[in-house]
């Protein structure tokens, strides 16, 4: 913003504000600059927009610059603000971990769909849980459904214990720390959101994304498929006959991951669903009725 004198009114310094934004080649730049402003005056954007022609106080014009000049520095809005909304719940974010994505939302449905469809008693994991957000969604979702949520991040899972308290969902969203499925049981449904960048597409990715979220929740190797080929080898000994296992994966590794999926499950129906972009999404493994499983503890 220019000066105090124009961007008097809420209406002013949202307009001076998504110009700056779109200059910055922010998407979104007027939703952006709203989330924003409504943050530094403390209220939600509805209220915002009912009061656009009310003046700002200077304190409030001030904090407001201050959040701009982050998000005008590619900070990522979620950090800024702290929060995002996923599958209808508010996530808490920050920079311990991968702010949630929509299309990650896709691996809720399915979990969702399973739990509707064999009920609720299901053993659930959400591998690579991040700040919790997909393991929350589904217990939110789900009244009497319990799931293990699971990362190697420390800092992650602090995080991850912060949203499931936020949501009351202690007990039954289970936070801990292990290497992919390494110290869980036999499970029902596995859905996992792991690490899936190459090394070699991580520097082109947005600075958002590339300058502010953890490398190590984006990275997994040269080719990018690694975790998510680790989790299918070790997924055998875990996923219970019918079970379910859904990873999300890059746009481009559908069909090594599927080679892979029918190498460690040679009994079982292997798919991949699309995305809202029409992008290959989901590897869907589902365990056949007859194949057997055996613990590791
Ligand atoms: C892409 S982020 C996804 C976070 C969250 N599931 C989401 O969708 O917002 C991947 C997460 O996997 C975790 N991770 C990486 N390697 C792992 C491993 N070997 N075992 C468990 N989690 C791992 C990272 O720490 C990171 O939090």
């Amino acid at each position: 913003m220019s000066g105090t004198t124009r961007a008097a009114t809420a209406a002013l310094a949202l307009s001076e504000a998504t110009e700056q934004l779109c200059a910055a080649s922010v998407a979104d730049a007027r939703l952006e600059a709203e989330l924003l402003l409504a943050h530094a005056c403390g209220i939600d954007r509805a209220h915002l927009i009912a009061r656009l022609k009310d003046p700002l106080k200077p304190t409030t014009i001030a904090a407001f610059r201050r959040l701009l000049a982050r998000r005008l520095a590619h900070e990522p809005l979620a950090y800024i603000t702290g929060c995002r909304e996923f599958y209808g719940i508010d996530i808490l974010c920050g920079p311990a971990a991968l702010v949630p994505r929509p299309e990650s939302e896709l691996l809720v449905d399915l979990a969702l769909a399973e739990v509707r469809a064999r009920g609720a008693a299901l053993r659930i994991a959400d591998v690579g849980t991040g700040s919790g957000a997909i393991a929350c969604a589904v217990a939110a979702h789900a009244a009497a459904a319990r799931v293990c949520a699971v990362d190697v991040s420390s800092a992650a899972l602090a995080l991850a214990c912060r949203n499931v308290e936020a949501l009351g969902l202690g007990g039954r969203v289970d936070v801990g720390q292990g290497d992919l499925l390494g110290g869980l049981g036999a499970l029902d449904v596995v859905v996992a959101n792991l690490p899936y960048v190459s090394e070699s597409e991580w520097c082109g990715l947005q600075p958002e994304v590339r300058d502010f979220e953890p490398r190590e929740a984006l990275v997994a190797g040269i080719a990018g498929t690694e975790l998510n080929a680790r989790l299918l080898a070790q997924a055998p000994a875990h996923l219970a006959r019918g079970g379910l296992l859904a990873l999300e994966m890059g746009p481009t590794h559908a069909r090594a991951l599927s080679a892979v999926a029918r190498t460690h499950f040679p009994g079982a129906s292997v798919s991949v669903i699309k995305d809202l972009g029409g992008h290959d999404r989901v590897l869907l493994v589902r365990q056949g009725e007859e194949a057997r499983w055996r613990t590791t503890t």
